[in-house]
């Protein structure tokens, strides 16, 4: 190039990029769970530069969410068997500021402790009025809100007598497609959750609480629906852990 062309190449898109920090979220290779042992890198991880198509998309506007995709008890022609209950709460920051217009999708099983899904092979009831998938946006104070069903526990084949805790799994869309989040919310009291590998691959027992959801009389409506209660903190000290073990 020489010294009277301008040089119009466009500039690199540059954007802060953060490391998994230590010590918080489980380690991908977990040997008390075991299919981690088969999924995990076997090398160092690649950092991709992030360009515009990754930190620009998804679009996502208000519209393409239905009043029931975060009902799901109502997705159906009849009401779904099992304990309704009304799940809410924040996502926040690392600085406790509201996230809001997040995309926040979930999946679980039915009251019965089991999965609609092809691969599924528990042996127990499918629910025809229960699918098990839902979907949120954040509002303008970065609250959540969803209706749905107790999910039960269900076997998982990891161990001799292994049963997975109730558990709801949880996705965080982000602004964009590099910040997807996946991780499990837990119900409090459970008496799985002690000799469970997936929820106790989380080695801090603070970190671990922080999966749980808390129970909240005040949310219950009478006469209709329990209420729990979880903020989801994307980072900082107290950041909710993410993924610990999603694929069960
Ligand atoms: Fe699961």
């Amino acid at each position: 190039m020489t010294a009277d062309v301008p040089d119009v190449r466009p500039a690199r898109l540059a954007l802060p990029s953060y490391g998994r920090p230590r010590g918080v979220h489980p380690p991908l290779d977990y040997p008390g769970y075991r299919s981690t042992g088969l999924r995990h890198p076997k090398k160092p991880l690649v950092l991709l530069p992030q360009r515009l198509t990754e930190v620009t998309g998804p679009l996502l506007g208000d519209e393409l969410i239905t009043p029931t995709d975060g009902d799901l008890t109502m997705q159906h022609a009849g009401e779904p068997q099992g304990q309704r209950i009304i799940l809410t709460g924040r996502v926040l920051d690392s600085g406790g500021r509201p996230v809001p217009d997040t995309l926040i999708e979930i999946w679980q099983t039915n009251a019965a402790g089991r999965y609609r899904h092809a691969r599924e092979h528990h042996p127990a009831p499918l629910d025809p009025n229960f699918t098990g998938v839902g979907r949120a946006i954040t509002d303008a104070g970065g609250n959540y809100r969803f209706i749905t069903i107790q999910p039960g526990a269900y076997p998982w084949g990891n161990h001799h007598n292994a049963w997975r805790p109730a558990h709801i799994h949880f996705s965080l869309f982000g602004r964009a497609f590099t910040q997807r989040l996946v991780t499990q919310m837990y119900f409090p009291g459970d008496p799985l959750q002690p000799i469970d590998p997936i929820f106790n691959s989380v080695a801090d027992p603070k970190a671990r609480q922080r999966m749980i959801a808390e129970f909240d009389i005040g949310l219950a409506q009478p006469e209709w629906a329990l209420g729990y209660r979880w903020d989801i903190v994307l980072r900082g000290r107290d950041a909710t852990v993410f993924e610990p073990g999603q694929a069960r």
